[in-house]
């Protein structure tokens, strides 16, 4: 079974061709007006959401499939203590694809280990969301025409925002990608990803707590915002919150072509007076993700039946059950799952959960 778990699940050729799918459904949206026909997409979502469960919703309805699910789990068997394998594996009767969001880092990974049918992780805690990936390369796409040969500054809250996450992730496989990292102290990139991913994919990184020293740098500028919801300390999150705010002067430095993304919803890291400059295109991004998610259904649905497409969901040299997990919100210390440590690129006797990436030696 094909699932989308994290981005590297989809090789750079199959991201082509979802993008590549999704350009074309724009281009000509008849053709896929009943391409899902009898086809049912359920949408489990255990935490807030309004872009990914609606452009999941819309997208489907669009393919003239059906959509179930629930947009709260207290309203689900969930609140009388069900555990999401079996949750996913009853949903599996019902449903010939689930997109899931969960607050529990990993959840999606343990269903994907329960399910008959592919999994979508909708965005599992701070760890991962893999579809706005491809709603921001679908944007950038469209926007810049290329993933090569770009400078992209990621401002704001790196150490929790999972979208930054992904999209770091998944630009690592292309050439000559340079990234900023613009972040307060308390609010940076997780190590992990500075030392697995950037440093062992050549990616030209650096880190900066000014907006403004490197906005003349930017070919996209990707604004998140402070994760009030994964605070632990509310004096944390009220000292961070206004760390950086994007108004029109601190663009009048900007290039020209310069496209400013923001995976929504905004709080206040946007000043509403951006939102007339033609480089704001977080509202177009919006609208991508409807496309990049039809077109990611489809292949998915596709891509289901050929057993050369089968995730590696526990790959050869997993350490199963011998390590405990630091991370408290990682679904091993949640639910009764195995616990999965696959040893790390960074260096010999260091491992990294398998559902939430943290470190373990
Ligand atoms: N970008 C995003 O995931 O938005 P929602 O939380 O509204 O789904």
């Amino acid at each position: 079974m094909k699932h989308l778990i994290d981005p590297t699940d989809l090789s750079v050729q199959e991201i082509d061709e979802i993008i590549e799918l999704a350009l074309d459904i724009i281009a000509n949206r008849e053709k896929y007006n009943d391409v899902c026909k009898n086809k049912k997409l359920a949408t489990l979502f255990y935490e807030p959401s309004t872009r990914t469960r609606l452009s999941f919703t819309a997208a489907m309805m669009e393919l003239d499939g059906n959509v179930i699910g629930f947009s709260d789990a207290k309203n689900s068997s969930v609140s009388k203590g069900e555990t999401v394998a079996d949750t996913v594996r009853v949903i599996s009767c019902f449903a010939d694809i689930i997109a899931m969001r969960h607050f529990i880092e990993g959840a999606p990974l343990v269903a994907a280990q329960t399910a008959v049918v592919p999994i979508i992780n909708a965005g599992d805690g701070s760890h991962s969301h893999p579809t706005q990936t491809l709603t921001d390369l679908l944007t950038i796409k469209r926007e810049k025409g290329r993933f090569d040969n770009l400078t992209i500054g990621f401002c704001g809250d790196l150490k929790f925002g999972r979208t930054v996450h992904s999209l770091i992730k998944a630009l690592s496989r292309y050439e000559n990608v340079k990234v900023v990292l613009i972040a307060p102290n308390e609010l940076r990139l997780p190590s992990y990803l500075k030392h697995e991913v950037c440093e062992m994919h050549n990616i030209d990184y650096k880190e900066v707590e000014s907006m403004e020293s490197v906005m003349p740098e930017l070919d996209v500028l990707y604004m998140t915002r402070v994760q009030k919801e994964r605070f632990l300390d509310q004096d944390d999150f009220d000292r961070l919150k206004d760390s950086f705010i994007l108004d029109c002067k601190k663009l009048e430095t900007a290039k020209k072509d310069m496209v400013i993304l923001h995976p929504l919803p905004r709080v206040n890291e946007i000043l509403k007076e951006v939102d007339a400059d033609p480089r704001a295109a977080y509202f177009r991004q919006v609208e991508n993700g409807k496309f990049v998610r039809m077109a990611l259904i489809c292949k998915l649905l596709e891509w289901s039946k050929m057993e050369e497409k089968k995730n590696e969901l526990v790959p050869a040299g997993t350490l199963v059950n011998q390590i405990k997990c630091s991370n408290p919100r990682c679904i091993s210390n949640m639910e009764n799952v195995d616990s999965l440590f696959r040893p790390a690129e960074e260096g010999e006797g260091v491992y990294r959960c398998l559902y939430c990436e943290a470190k373990a030696r």
